[in-house]
C-alpha cells in the first residue's frame, strides 16, 4: 500500500503513544521481512551456525523503526565522506608523518609496532601502489548540547555492515509503506542506502583496472586457510587484518606483507590502515595539520568542525582536567572492533596508574572528549523480542575511493549506517550485543 501525498508526518514519533496492537503486528511483519529478505546473522545458539550454510541463522538486531535525525546534519555527514577518503589518501602517502606519529606508540604497542614494520619495510623497497582503493566509514555522534555533529573516527579497514544497513533501511521503508499512515510517519523521509552496491562496484573497478581478467579477488577472514598458490589476485579485501587476534602466529605476519608486497590493489594498504589509527585522528586534530594535507580551505573547515576534543596523553593540562571529571572523557588504546575503550571513573584509574608509574605505556592510548547524544525511546528487537528502552543513536557514513596514478575514478559518499544502542552501554557493538541495525527518518 502506498502513503498518500502531503500526510502530516510528525517532527518525531512518541513512542508512547503507539497502540500496542500495533506495535505487535510492526513485530510480526518486520520478522518476516528480515528472514524473507535475509536480514539474518548466525545464530550462536546453533552448534553447526556458520559452518554448514543455511543452517542457524536468525534475524540481525534491529530497530523496529527508524530513528529521528535531522536532514541538515545528515547532509553535513555525507559532504564530508569524499574529504575524508582525500584526506586518508593524503595522509596515507606521507610515509614520514605515518612513522614519526606513531614512533611513541610503537615502543609500547607490539600490535600497532607490527603494522609500523611493514609499512618501513614498504617505504624501504619505495614501493608505488598505483591502485588505491578505499572502503572506509566514518562515525558520529550528535551532541546534544551543542547540536553539532562530531565525528567520533574513520575506519579504514574492515569497514563492517553495508550489507544489512542497506537491508534495515529498505525494512523501515517497507514498515513505513504500510503502517506510516496511521504513526503519522512518511516512508520517503528514510533515506535511500545502496552502501553495499557502491562498495561492489568500487572493488569491481578496482579489479577491472587491475586488467588481468583471470586475476581474483582475496577476501581475507577471520579463521580460515589461505591458499592462494599460483593464483593471480587483483584484489585483496581484508574483513579481517585489525585486531592482534587474527595474526596468531608468525605466519599471519608473513601472508600480510606478503599480500602488502604484492602488486594486487590492498583494501586497504599497510598505509590506508595506519591512517586509520587513532592516534592519528588525534594527530590531525592538532593545530595547522589538516592544513599539510588538504589544499581547499572550505573543506579542512568542514573537517576541523567535526572533530570533538582530542588529545595525547603527554598534554597534562587535559590529563588533569580528566582525572577531576573522567565521565567527560573515553581513553583509547589503537584497537579496532569494540570493546577496547575506557570510559568513567576507569579512566581516572588508568590516567593515575599511568602518572605513578611514569613508564612510556601512556602512549598506547589517546585521550577524547565523550560525546553525549539526546537520548530517545525505541523499540529493540534481538532473538524475536522487542523491547523498549532509552536509546542514543550513532550514524556512519561510508565513503569509497579509487585512484589510478594520479587520476581519482571515484570519490563518493556511499550510503550510511545507523547504529543505535541502549543509553547506559558505553560501547556500541551490533555483534558484541549492545547496540542493534537502524536506519534514519529526516526531520
Ligand atoms: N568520544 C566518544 N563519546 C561517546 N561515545 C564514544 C566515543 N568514542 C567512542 N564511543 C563509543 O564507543 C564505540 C566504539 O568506539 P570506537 O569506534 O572508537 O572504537 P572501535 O573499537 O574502533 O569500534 P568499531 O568496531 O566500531 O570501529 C563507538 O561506537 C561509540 O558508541
Ligand atoms: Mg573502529
Amino acid at each position: 500500500m502506498e502513503t498518500r501525498q502531503g500526510i502530516a508526518t510528525k517532527e518525531a514519533l512518541d513512542l508512547q503513544s503507539v497502540d500496542q496492537d500495533l506495535v505487535q503486528k510492526m513485530v510480526y511483519d518486520a520478522l518476516v521481512w528480515s528472514s524473507l529478505h535475509g536480514l539474518v546473522v548466525g545464530d550462536r545458539s546453533v552448534q553447526r551456525s556458520g559452518k554448514v550454510p543455511g543452517v542457524g541463522l536468525v534475524h540481525a538486531p534491529f530497530a523496529l523503526l527508524p530513528v529521528s535525525f535531522p536532514e541538515s546534519h545528515f547532509r553535513e555527514a555525507c559532504e564530508l565522506a569524499p574529504i575524508f577518503n582525500e584526506l586518508v589518501d593524503r595522509v596515507s602517502l606521507d610515509g614520514k608523518f605515518l612513522q614519526e606519529s606513531l614512533s611513541r606508540t610503537k615502543k609500547v604497542d607490539p600490535f600497532t609496532s607490527r603494522l609500523l614494520d611493514i609499512h618501513s619495510k614498504m617505504l624501504e623497497l619505495n614501493k608505488k601502489e598505483d591502485i588505491r582503493l578505499g572502503l572506509h566509514r566514518s562515525d558520529y555522534m550528535l551532541d546534544e548540547q551543542t547540536k553539532s555533529l562530531l565525528q567520533i573516527e574513520v575506519n579504514t579497514i574492515s569497514s563492517s555492515f553495508s550489507g544489512l544497513s542497506c537491508l534495515v533501511s529498505e525494512l523501515h521503508r517497507s514498515l513505513l509503506i504500510h503502517y506510516g499512515e496511521r504513526l503519522g510517519l512518511d516512508s520517503k523521509k528514510v533515506p535511500g542506502n545502496s552502501a553495499v552496491i557502491q562498495f561492489a562496484e568500487a572493488m569491481a573497478k578496482a579489479w577491472t583496472e587491475y586488467n588481468n581478467a583471470r586475476a581474483l579477488v582475496l577476501v581475507v577472514v577471520q579463521s580460515e586457510e589461505h591458499n592462494i598458490g599460483g593464483q593471480v589476485i587483483a584484489v585483496v579485501y581484508f574483513r579481517a587484518g585489525y585486531a592482534p587476534t587474527d595474526y596468531p602466529s608468525e605466519s599471519e605476519w608473513r601472508a600480510r606483507l606478503l599480500m602488502e608486497q604484492s602488486s594486487a590493489v590492498k583494501c586497504p594498504s599497510i598505509s590506508y590502515h595506519l591512517a586509520g589509527t587513532k592516534k592519528i585522528q588525534q594527530e590531525l586534530a592538532k593545530p595547522n595539520v589538516l592544513e599539510r594535507f588538504l589544499d581547499n580551505k572550505e573543506d579542512i573547515a568542514k573537517v576541523r568542525k567535526c572533530f570533538a576534543g582530542l588529545w595525547s596523553l603527554d598534554d597534562s593540562e587535559n590529563v588533569s582536567k580528566a582525572i577531576e571529571n573522567p565521565e567527560l572523557y573515553v581513553m583509547k588504546p589503537q584497537r579496532e572492533g569494540g570493546g577496547n575503550n575506557i570510559y568513567g571513573e576507569d579512566v581516572k584509574e588508568t590516567l593515575l596508574r599511568l602518572k605513578k608509574d611514569g613508564t612510556d605505556e601512556d602512549a598506547a592510548y589517546i585521550l577524547m572528549q565523550r560525546i553525549f547524544p539526546s537520548v530517545s525511546l525505541t523499540f529493540l528487537m534481538r532473538d524475536g523480542i522487542c523491547h523498549k528502552d532509552h536509546a542514543i543513536s550513532e550514524l556512519g557514513i561510508y565513503g569509497a575511493y579509487l585512484r589510478i596514478k594520479e587520476k581519482v575514478i571515484m570519490n563518493e559518499q556511499s550510503g550510511y549506517l545507523m547504529r543505535t544502542k541502549v543509553a547506559s552501554s558505553n560501547e556500541g557493538g551490533v555483534a558484541a550485543g549492545f547496540a542493534v541495525l537502524d536506519s534514519l527518518y529526516l526531520t
